[in-house]
């Protein structure tokens, strides 16, 4: 009974842990100030992956409005990747960043994912919806 117990009391905080905080229009503003001073250098502005520090990169940025996240592209695998980062590539762990920072972080990438249209054009080809290919957005 008392392991039982403990048991359970362990299940319930490591989902503690994992649970996102509610997304709120200020955890968003936060995530997309960070987003800017943090990620922009080499995930560009939009996500595409092509920061001014991009082309130096090996392997590059990928475009995270439209290819699969290695790690999962749920809010909370987001912020897992940015608390430990990703081995073997110039994406480093961002742990030194407030948890609650990283959970905006973790909702401005999924935002940027839904604004490039990821998981609905990937999972429906040729759904007549989706432009084929980008548009002219400015590029600098
Ligand atoms: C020094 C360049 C650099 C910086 C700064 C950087 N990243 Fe990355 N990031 C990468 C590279 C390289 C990869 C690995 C290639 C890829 O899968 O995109 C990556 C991968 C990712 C992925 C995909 C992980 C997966 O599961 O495939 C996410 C999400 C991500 N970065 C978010 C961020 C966020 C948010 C920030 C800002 C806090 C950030 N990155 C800062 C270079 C960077």
């Amino acid at each position: 009974m008392r392991n039982t117990l403990i048991a359970a009391l362990t299940c319930v905080s490591l989902t503690a842990f994992a649970a996102p905080p509610a997304s709120t229009p200020a955890l968003l503003a936060k995530g997309k100030a960070s987003y800017g001073t943090n990620c922009v250098p080499c995930h560009g502005e939009q996500g595409h992956g092509d920061g001014p520090a991009a082309v130096a990169l090996n392997p590059k940025p990928r475009d995270y409005t439209k290819d699969t996240l290695k790690n999962g592209d749920k809010v909370e695998d987001i912020f897992k990747t940015l608390t430990e980062g990703l081995k073997g590539t110039t994406m480093v762990s961002f742990a030194h960043l407030p948890e609650e920072e990283r959970w905006a972080l973790a909702y401005h990438v999924t935002e940027l994912r839904k604004a490039g249209g990821a998981g609905t054009a990937a999972a429906v080809p040729d759904a007549g919806t989706a432009p084929a290919k980008k548009t002219g957005k400015a590029k600098k």
